[in-house]
C-alpha cells in the first residue's frame, strides 16, 4: 500500500499527554541497549536525540553512561513539558538540554558524538532532511542509531499488529499506532533514501515484525 503520511508534530495537548504516560519501557530499554552494545565506545561527549519526545530514552541512556549528556530536540511544545518534567525527576537537567524546534531547523554549536533517534521518520514528510540532518549535525564518522516502524503491505496487517501490541493500550494511542504505521517508510524505502543520501557506512536491519533499525557511523 501507498503510504498515507501522518501530521508531523505531535503537539496536541491530550495526544502527548497520553503518549508521554503510556509504557514503552521494553522498547525504549531495548533500544537504549543496543546502542550500549553496538557502540561501547561512546562514553564522554553529546548525543543527539531528534524527535526525543517525553526524553523517556536520554535518561534511560544516560543511566548507563555517566559521562554522557544529550540534547534532545522536538518540536512539540506539549511533549517536550512532559520531558522537562521527567528530566527534572531524574535528577538530569544539568546532562540533558532539551530544544524546542523542527529538527530541519537545527544548528548545534558543537557537531554531535552521536545521533539516535525513535520512531521521528514516519512524522516527516520528506525523509531526506531527516537523513540530512543526521549527516549535518553529526560529527564525521559519528556512530547512529535511528529506529522506526516499517510500513505493512497492506491496512488489515496495520490492524492485527494494533491488536497484537496495543489491545490494551488507551484508544489515542491505538489511533497513532495505525496511522504511524500507515505513514512508514518499507525497509526497501529506507534503503533507498540512505543510497540517495551516500550514506555508504548505515545500514539497515529489521529486527522484528514492525521495525526497522539503522546503525553505523556517517
Ligand atoms: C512518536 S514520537 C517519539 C518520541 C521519542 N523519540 C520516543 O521514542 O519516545 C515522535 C516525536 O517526534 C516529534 N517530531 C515530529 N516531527 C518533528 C520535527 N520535524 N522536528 C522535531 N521533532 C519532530 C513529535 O513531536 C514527537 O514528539
Amino acid at each position: 500500500m501507498e503510504r498515507i503520511c501522518e501530521p508531523e508534530v505531535m503537539d496536541g495537548e491530550e495526544q502527548a499527554k497520553v503518549y508521554a504516560h503510556a509504557d514503552f519501557a521494553e522498547e525504549n530499554q531495548g533500544f537504549v541497549n543496543q546502542f550500549l552494545a553496538y557502540y561501547p565506545e561512546v562514553e564522554e561527549g553529546t548525543v543527539l536525540d531528534l524527535g526525543c519526545g517525553p526524553a523517556d530514552i536520554p535518561i534511560r541512556l544516560l543511566r548507563s553512561r555517566p559521562a554522557l549528556h544529550v540534547v534532545g530536540v522536538d518540536a512539540s511544545g506539549p511533549m517536550l513539558h512532559w520531558a522537562h518534567e521527567a528530566v527534572r525527576q531524574a535528577g538530569m537537567h544539568d546532562r540533558i538540554r532539551l530544544l524546542c524546534g523542527r529538527f530541519q531547523d537545527c544548528r548545534l554549536e558543537q557537531p554531535a558524538d552521536a545521533v539516535i533517534s525513535n520512531s521521528l521518520v514516519h512524522h516527516v514528510p520528506n525523509p531526506l532532511q531527516f537523513w540530512y540532518a543526521v549527516k549535518t549535525l553529526a560529527r564525521p564518522g559519528a556512530p547512529v542509531l535511528i529506529m522506526d516502524l516499517l510500513r505493512p503491505d497492506i491496512p488489515e496487517e496495520a490492524r492485527e499488529l494494533v491488536e497484537r501490541y496495543a489491545a490494551n493500550e488507551p484508544e489515542q494511542l491505538q489511533h497513532d499506532f495505525y496511522h504511524s504505521l500507515l505513514s512508514a517508510f518499507t525497509e526497501d524505502e529506507v534503503a533507498a533514501h540512505l543510497a540517495e543520501m551516500n550514506a555508504s557506512r548505515l545500514l539497515i536491519d529489521v529486527p522484528d515484525d514492525r521495525h526497522w533499525i539503522v546503525s553505523g557511523h556517517v
